[in-house]
């Protein structure tokens, strides 16, 4: 297969580093990569919103499977752009098309799928800005902290967390009448706060079948203790430990087997990943949102714990023949931390000459944000470097990625010390 993955990022890089060991794989390309895909393939300088540009890189290059690592070109429907084109229809797309990519592009729409199909999930109503008044007065009946979100995609920045009511209405009428978040917070999704430790689960399907992958669990805070702004992801690990047992059978028998039965009985086609965002409260899971891709830095750990090979697995989603498939994961833990540039998730700068990747042994190290510069590569981006290792246990894995970044130096290179601190 001649492969073409879209985006540029550390998923987008781990993917590439997988399928390269693929026996289907015949070319590899990537739009628009960054400076580690470039090794691996060719990369395509095109910008992932315009589909008629990917169409007439796939068109040229003869692509037989499209990857679609982030949100937002399958939230706009790339998967339907392929399908009704003619050149296109024999292209297999990896990521939903986009009725089923509103699961993460519309809260609202998540949220009355989980509530149809008896999903668990904090209890929640919404408000556009005519339904103000009513919002207030939802507010009025909850216990802080508030929970707000922004029905729309908002890069992650989309969900507010208050302690103060008087914040939380003035916040409310930010999102709704001030848009904040643009045409994301037209409608704001206010829900009931969950007190709990977070993971990640996630699911790959061709549309009828599906295989559970390695769940994960990341670090989203820019400070350690899990303070400070949110970002990306500053690191993750795989598989959490707490996900075991009693626990880990709630999450099939209550979330992952209705959210698929629930995509069938309302015939909603999705092929590609679900990422199920949970939390434990108690002793029980709750959704507290759906994804329809990867994770970024989840996919760094989950990948490289499948053993199978990628390239058939993609297949075997393609040719609606999962059931047939028999996923091997590696036993051991996989941890991966970000490097960051100093500043983000605020300003930073780029350009940073990055120094010490050949002296890497025993992790891979995969590109967030780099591009090269003549021979030299440089940072391109917040997040800019992340460090994956294997160990008998998250902690002897994290070992060997905090041995691996001492010997990595770009100016004012930031990344979390304490990742699995609450483990
Ligand atoms: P989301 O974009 O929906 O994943 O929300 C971003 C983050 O906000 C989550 O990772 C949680 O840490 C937090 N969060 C979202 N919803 C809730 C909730 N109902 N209760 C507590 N925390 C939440
Ligand atoms: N790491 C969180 C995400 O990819 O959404």
């Amino acid at each position: 297969m001649k492969i073409l993955i879209i985006g540029s990022g550390g998923r987008e890089h781990t993917l590439a580093h997988i399928l390269k060991k693929s026996k289907h794989l015949k070319q590899l390309f990537v739009a628009p990569g960054n400076a580690g895909t470039q090794i691996l393939g060719t990369n395509i300088d095109i910008n992932i919103s315009d589909f008629e540009a990917i169409k007439q890189a796939v068109l040229q290059h003869k692509i037989n499977m499209l990857i679609v690592g982030p949100e937002d070109p399958l939230v706009n429907g790339i998967h339907d752009f392929f399908l009704a084109d003619a050149q296109l229809q024999n292209v297999s797309v990896i990521g939903p098309q986009k009725l089923a990519a509103q699961l993460e592009g519309s809260k609202e729409f998540a949220k009355e799928f989980m509530m149809r199909h008896n999903i668990p999930t904090a209890k929640y109503q919404s408000f556009t800005a005519k339904t103000l008044t009513e919002g207030f007065a939802f507010l009025e009946s909850l216990k802080p902290p508030y929970v707000l979100k922004a029905d729309g995609l908002a890069a992650g920045k989309g969900v507010v967390i208050l302690n103060n009511l008087k914040e939380a209405k003035a916040e409310l009428n930010a999102m709704l009448t001030h848009q904040k978040f643009g045409k994301a917070s037209t409608k704001v999704v206010i829900e009931e706060f969950l007190d709990g430790i977070e993971m990640s689960c996630f699911v790959l399907t061709d549309g009828k079948n599906y295989v559970n992958l390695p769940n994960a669990k990341d670090y989203k805070r820019i400070g350690e203790g899990d303070k400070g702004l949110n970002t990306g992801g500053m690191g993750a690990i795989s598989p959490v430990p707490f996900a075991e047992g009693k626990f880990l059978a709630k999450i099939q028998e209550r979330i992952v087997k209705p959210t698929m039965s629930g995509l069938q009985k309302d015939n909603i086609s999705f092929v590609g990943f679900v990422f199920i965002g949970l939390i434990k409260v108690n002793d029980d899971p709750f959704v507290i949102e759906y994804n329809v891709r990867l994770g970024d830095p989840e996919t760094e750990v989950v990948l490289p714990r499948i053993k199978s090979d990628l390239g058939v697995l993609f297949k075997a989603v393609a040719d609606k023949k999962l059931d047939t498939f028999n996923l091997e994961i590696d036993e051991q833990s996989a941890t991966t931390v970000m490097l960051v540039s100093g500043g983000y998730p605020e300003a930073y700068e780029k350009g940073k000459t990055i120094k010490g990747l050949d002296k890497i042994e025993d992790s891979l190290v995969f590109h967030a944000g780099t591009k090269s510069n003549n021979d030299k590569i440089i940072t391109n981006g917040g997040r800019v470097l992340v460090v994956t290792s294997f160990g008998k246990d998250f902690k002897e894995a994290l070992k060997t990625s905090y041995k691996n970044i001492e010997k990595i130096h770009f100016d004012k290179m930031n990344y979390r010390k304490d990742i699995g601190f609450d483990l």
